[in-house]
């Protein structure tokens, strides 16, 4: 049988990079190549990619549409996993893709589930909307938050090297911190996809793929059982996160909107819809219509999160964003 083929953009970036680990490793056989700006072609990461074997190609969403169609001909699958400040770059690449004959596009997305208004609003209404008015096959896929987002910081110091920077705290809780979360490991996250885009009942549909439930408590209690060390937690009452939403709008307002602006107020309201709204837990997932990889792949072998915080503890993470 001949290869699927692939064209992933963003390849270089934390979600990308799971990805492409996974296609490589998978059953199926992927035919892929790496769609990345023209300014990131001699970053680290490509080169990597390229000597990992897989081809890189130079696009730009701002050049003639022909160029795109050139590169998306032949392609049957196209996964954008870029980053949020290219979100309304994949407006021409969707157009590209249905003039190229793509089969299936799979947007940049891969968060928990939330109302489509507030922190996830450009991607729902200007991207998720513009792919089906182009009447392109689709597949839009959410995963559970990161196990990474959650590596608290310990007395020890022993998970720092892992942590990267949170802007609500070292180890912040939204509100009581009894809402639960659905989550999964970075490392499982492109194991996931790679599934899904093979996957006929996963057309045209979204998809929710999550490992674990827990509640903010439950994940830091979880921590200090790995770990033998007390979790310092700083709880974030629903009241500092409405300031803290309506202070970044202010900026976002008043400052016309810096990729960083906007990152800061939409993770203000991630953290309000998933620590407080509880719009992150399968159930809500559910009520808006997605599939579920419980039900999808109920084989799937994931890490739980206290075989993740195990590899945290013992030094075997890689750092992100680094
Ligand atoms: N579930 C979770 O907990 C979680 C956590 C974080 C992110 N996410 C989701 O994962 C998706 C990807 O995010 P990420 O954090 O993995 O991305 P990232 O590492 O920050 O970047 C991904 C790539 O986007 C590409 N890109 C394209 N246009 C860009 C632009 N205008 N500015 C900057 N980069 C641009 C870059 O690739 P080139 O330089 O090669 O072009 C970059 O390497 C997002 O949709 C996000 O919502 C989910």
């Amino acid at each position: 049988m001949s290869p699927v083929t692939v064209a992933i953009v963003g390849a270089t970036g934390e979600t990308g990079r799971s990805i492409v680990d996974a296609l490589l490793q998978s059953p199926t056989d992927f035919g892929i190549t790496a769609l990345s700006r023209p300014s990131s072609m001699e970053k680290p990461e490509n080169q990597k990619l390229r000597e990992g074997g897989i081809n890189v190609v130079a696009y730009d969403v701002h050049g003639p549409l022909e160029k795109l169609v050139d590169i998306l001909t032949g392609v049957d699958v196209v996964i954008s996993a870029v980053s949020y400040a290219g979100i309304s770059d994949q407006i021409p690449l969707a157009r590209a893709a249905k003039e190229a004959g793509v089969k299936r596009f799979v947007p940049s997305a891969y968060a928990p589930t939330t109302a489509p208004n507030g922190a996830v609003e450009m991607r729902d209404r200007d991207v998720f909307n513009y792919i089906k008015e182009l009447h392109l096959p689709y597949t839009f896929i959410d995963v559970g938050w990161w196990y990474q987002g959650f590596i608290p910081r310990l007395p020890s110091g022993r998970t720092e090297y892992a942590r990267f920077p949170n802007p609500f705290g070292d180890n912040p809780v939204m509100g009581d911190g009894n809402v639960i979360i659905a989550l999964a490991d970075l490392r499982d996250a492109g194991r996931y996809i790679a599934r899904i885009i093979v996957d006929p009942r996963t057309l045209n549909k979204m998809v929710y793929a999550y490992t674990e439930t827990m509640t903010a408590n439950q994940i830091f209690d979880q921590a200090e059982r790995n770990s033998e060390e007390s979790v310092e937690r700083q709880y974030v009452s629903e009241t500092k996160l409405h300031a803290m939403i309506a202070e970044a709008q202010e900026v976002v307002k008043n400052k016309g909107a810096s990729p960083v602006d906007i990152l800061k107020l939409h993770m203000a309201q991630y953290q309000y819809s998933i620590g407080i709204k509880d719009q992150s837990s399968p159930e809500y997932a559910d009520y808006l219509g997605y599939l579920s990889s419980k039900d999808l792949y109920p084989d799937f072998k994931a890490i739980s999160f206290s075989d993740f915080m195990k590899d945290a503890l013992d030094g075997k993470l890689r750092p992100l964003y680094s």
